[in-house]
């Protein structure tokens, strides 16, 4: 699907440029493309990213402007209506802002990440400022179970951002989707979570051998 992706990318394009493996991917597949001439700017959504478009020759801008042209992004689940849980790897909020500054959101994806409810498989991540974080958390937990994010065995997970990510089980969640990310939204100290509601334009979907596109790749808002 990166090559999917990459190959309908068009001179001039300011893209809003994903985090992860599959955001990667389309990057390995654009780096060609770009080493023979294709002339693109983006905005980054992770300092990883922004390392690698910087080195490939991708100018890099300072924020959205006016808006961009297409942000191309991978996601832990998409539904057939195209809502997604993103953030698995820490970037929703800066995901989120891009995504929905761009007059097209393409998902990428394998397979595995298709569902027909959120929740199915991934955790919900939900980013907190760390002052009162467990304030937050407690806030929170009388909407969802929570796990604090590490990385390794002790040390929390901190975002780029300097914040912690909080994983919420979307089973153990009553409230629907919708309700729920305002909810959120609500709680003082939560800087932003990984529910994607109608951001998504079109999905591009890989088995490995076919790819299958949800939505209209022509779509724009
Ligand atoms: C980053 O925070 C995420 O939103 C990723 O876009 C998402 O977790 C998908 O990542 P992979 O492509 O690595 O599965």
């Amino acid at each position: 699907m990166g090559e999917f992706a990459a190959a309908r990318v068009a001179p001039g394009m300011r893209l809003g440029l994903g985090t992860g493996r599959t955001a990667s991917a389309f990057l390995d597949a654009l780096e060609p493309r770009v080493r023979q001439g294709l002339e693109v700017s983006a905005v980054c959504t992770s300092e990883a990213t922004e390392r690698r478009a910087r080195s490939m020759g991708i100018t890099i801008l300072p924020d959205t402007g006016e808006g961009l042209d297409l942000d191309v992004d991978g996601a832990d689940e998409v539904t057939p209506g195209l809502d997604l849980i993103k953030g698995a790897g820490g970037a929703m909020v800066r995901e989120k802002i891009v995504a929905e500054r761009s007059r097209r959101f393409w998902v990428v994806a394998d397979s595995t990440k298709k569902v027909g409810r959120l929740g199915e498989r991934a955790a919900l991540p939900v980013e907190v400022l760390r002052f009162d974080w467990q304030g937050t958390q407690r806030r929170i937990e009388r909407l969802c179970r929570l796990k604090t994010r590490l990385r390794g065995e002790r040390e929390p997970f901190i975002s780029d951002n300097g914040n912690l990510v909080l994983d919420a089980d979307l089973a153990s969640c009553s409230t629907p989707w919708r309700e729920l990310a305002r909810m959120l939204a609500e709680v003082p100290g939560v800087v932003g979570h990984g529910l994607f509601l109608g951001l998504a334009t079109a999905a591009v979907i890989s088995d490995g051998s076919a790819v299958e596109v949800l939505g209209d790749l022509e779509e724009t808002r």
